[in-house]
C-alpha cells in the first residue's frame, strides 16, 4: 500500500499540519503492513503558477514549466491513497498547496485519479476550517478518489486532533485495503464524468491529450 502526503506548509518538518498527518501516517502503519510512505513539503520544492497555456491538456499532463512539479504528479498517479494537509493561510490552503492544484487540471478533465483514496487535513490559529476541508475534499472527489474524511481545527484542540488523525488514518488504510465505496462519491464522479465528456469532446481538435486518454479510458465516448 503506497501512501502519498502532500503537506502545503512553508514549515517543513517543524509544521502543526505536517505533525497531525504523522499521526494519521502512525494510524495507518499501526491498522496496516507493509506500508510505504512518501512524504512531499511543497515549500521546499521549485514551483512555477500555472500559466493557461492548456499545453497539459493537449499534450496530457505535459507542462512546459521547468521545475519541481511533475514528479509530483508523478507520485500521485502511482498512490494508492493521497493525504492532502494544509495550514490554513486566510480561509484557504497555502498558495503553495494551491499552485499544485492548479497544475493538476487534467487529474479533474479525466478523472486521472479513479480508483485511490484520500484524506485531508488543516490546522489553524482559529479557523475556518470547514471550508478549507470541503475545498480539498472536493478536489479530491472530481479527480476520482474516494474521500475517507478530514481533520481540521485550532492548535489549541491539538491533542484530540491528533487523536482523530490516527483513527482517520486507520480508516483510509481500511478503505484502500477493502475497497471501501462511497456511493454518494461514485454518483457525484459519474456526473462529473459526464460533463467534461461534451466540454473535452467539444474542444476534441484542441485537447488531443484529453480526448485520447478518454476515448481509451471510458467506454463510449467516441461522438
Ligand atoms: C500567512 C498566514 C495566514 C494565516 N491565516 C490564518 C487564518 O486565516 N485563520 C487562522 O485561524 N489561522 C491563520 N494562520 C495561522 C496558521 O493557520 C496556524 O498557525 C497553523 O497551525 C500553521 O500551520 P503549520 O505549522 O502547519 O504551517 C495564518 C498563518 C499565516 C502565516
Amino acid at each position: 500500500m503506497k501512501i502519498l502526503c502532500i503537506s502545503g506548509s512553508p514549515r517543513g518538518e517543524h509544521s502543526n499540519t505536517f505533525r497531525l498527518v504523522k499521526e494519521a501516517v502512525a494510524g495507518i502503519t499501526t491498522a496496516e503492513r507493509g506500508v510505504s510512505v512518501e512524504y512531499i513539503h511543497l515549500g521546499s520544492l521549485r514551483m512555477e503558477f500555472c500559466t493557461g497555456c492548456g499545453t497539459c491538456h493537449r499534450k496530457l499532463l505535459f507542462c512546459p514549466l521547468k521545475d519541481d512539479v511533475a514528479p509530483v504528479l508523478h507520485s500521485m498517479q502511482e498512490a494508492d491513497a493521497i493525504v492532502l494537509a494544509s495550514p490554513v493561510y486566510i480561509n484557504h490552503v497555502t498558495a503553495q498547496l494551491k499552485a499544485l492544484l492548479d497544475r493538476s487540471s487534467p487529474f479533474i478533465h479525466c478523472q486521472m485519479l479513479t480508483g485511490k483514496y484520500g484524506a485531508a487535513f488543516a490546522t489553524s490559529g482559529g479557523g475556518p476550517h470547514a471550508m478549507v476541508l470541503d475545498y480539498l475534499k472536493e478536489y479530491l472527489v472530481s479527480c476520482g478518489v474516494q474521500y475517507v474524511g478530514g481533520v481540521s481545527g485550532p492548535m489549541s484542540r491539538f491533542d484530540t486532533l491528533k487523536e482523530e488523525a490516527r483513527i482517520l488514518g486507520a480508516d483510509l488504510a481500511k478503505a484502500v485495503k477493502s475497497h471501501i465505496a462511497y456511493p454518494d462519491q461514485l454518483s457525484y464522479m459519474e456526473k462529473r464524468r459526464e460533463f467534461f465528456k461534451s466540454v473535452i469532446s467539444s474542444r476534441k481538435d484542441e485537447w488531443k491529450g484529453e480526448y485520447a486518454y478518454y476515448n481509451k479510458k471510458i467506454a463510449g465516448f467516441k461522438t
